[in-house]
């Protein structure tokens, strides 16, 4: 009898992963940064640090190339893409009609943290921009970024470096632990800055609309081109986000969050109601406050006192709860201004909206 013996992959790719210096010199190639720009465009999947979170990378022209971004993900493919770009030259191929508010955005806040949404130009893939007529474009602020999109040529399409749902990557291992055997390559470079993604912008009305909040605070912004607004959408629960992206759960680890505003000893409240009912209970806790908790886990991301340390750490907390048994989560609250409210609109998703405050 002839049995054919068939053996189905999963994950059938092997990942390379090349390591490189975080402070690499752009003037300089460098052989790993060259090679994983080849994978990009042989229309292969790289993933790369930026001063954000990590970047799942692909060639924004190519339809086959994108499509691997969303395969990989599993991301809804009604959720565009930012456009990742190291020259202005490169943002003249992909945007057009571009108001003078957004040069003047540009002219302060790139090479960084801010992604503006423009009226799109024919060339980029449509998977990128999921039938819309505007396209989201951002030039990064880290060597490795640039060197990668230098060396490769093209504008390079990147979503977060995670599986759709969980929180973005801030060091290789977390885009490992979702994306290896799915992806061609990744570019190692070490922990990304901010920690949370950037700020989203629509620059095709006369006054700039944030549709995420993100490493580019709002007042930063108003302090260089006056009004800005915020998306209705982003603070309303019945209004519809204008970014796609934002109406999904998203960031969130494995056992439910719950956000909870008021004291540390309300907290502690209710972590001893849960540990009544048999229930292992996790804080998410600041370095000032964490001696007020006694709970099954106590993790901290950063210091209260100064909110950028929290914004570097929150993603991979999220991720280590996943490590322990805990059945629920509370984490306290944060203020909203500045770099708070990109903090408080992931955890916030995180939760599913779930919140308590005390009375
Ligand atoms: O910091 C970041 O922005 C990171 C790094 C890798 O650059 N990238 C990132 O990409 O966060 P992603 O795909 O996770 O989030 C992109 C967001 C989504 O909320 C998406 O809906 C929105 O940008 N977006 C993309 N194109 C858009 C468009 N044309 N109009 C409105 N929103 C858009
Ligand atoms: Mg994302």
């Amino acid at each position: 009898m002839d049995i054919k013996l068939h053996i189905y992959e999963v994950n059938s790719l092997k990942t390379h992963v090349f390591s490189v210096d975080n402070f690499v010199d752009e003037s300089l190639i460098y052989p790993q940064i060259v090679e994983a720009a080849n994978f990009l465009r042989r229309d292969e999947l790289v993933a790369f640090p930026t001063e954000t979170v990590y970047g799942l990378g692909a060639n924004a022209k190519s339809t086959a190339a994108v499509e691997k971004i969303f395969q990989a993900k599993g991301r809804p493919s009604d959720n565009p893409l930012i456009v990742h770009i190291a020259s202005i030259e490169q943002l003249h191929e992909i945007a057009c009609e571009i108001p003078d508010v957004a040069y003047t955005l540009m002219n302060h806040f790139w090479p960084g943290p801010l992604t503006m949404v423009l009226k799109k130009k024919e060339g980029i893939s449509e998977k990128v921009t999921a039938g819309l007529d505007t396209v989201a474009v951002r030039m990064p602020a880290h060597p490795v970024a640039l060197a990668l999109i230098r060396a490769s040529g093209l504008p390079i399409a990147a979503p977060s470096a995670n599986r759709s749902g969980r929180p973005s990557p801030t060091i290789a291992k977390h885009v490992l632990d979702d994306l290896e055997g799915k992806i061609a390559a990744i570019v190692d470079g070490g922990a990304t800055g901010i920690g949370v993604e950037s700020t989203v912008v629509d620059c095709t009305q006369p006054v700039p609309v944030i549709l995420r909040p993100g490493g580019v605070t709002k007042e930063e912004m108003e302090q260089i081109v006056g009004e800005v607004r915020i998306d209705p959408g982003l603070e309303e629960k019945e209004a519809t986000p204008k970014s796609p992206g934002m109406k999904y759960t998203h960031y969130a680890p494995q056992a439910p969050l719950i956000v909870v505003k008021g004291s540390p000893s309300f907290l502690q409240t209710l972590i001893d109601k849960q540990k009544t009912e048999g229930k292992k209970v996790g804080v998410l806790t600041t370095e000032e406050q964490r001696h007020h908790y006694n709970a099954d886990v106590v993790l901290t991301c950063g210091r209260r006192s100064d909110l950028s340390t929290v914004a570097h750490r929150l993603y991979d907390v999220l991720r280590q709860f996943d490590e322990t048994d805990v059945d629920l989560i509370y984490s306290e609250s944060f203020p909203s201004e500045g770099i708070g409210a990109a903090i408080m609109n992931r955890l916030m998703k995180a939760a599913g909206q779930q919140q308590i405050v005390e009375k």
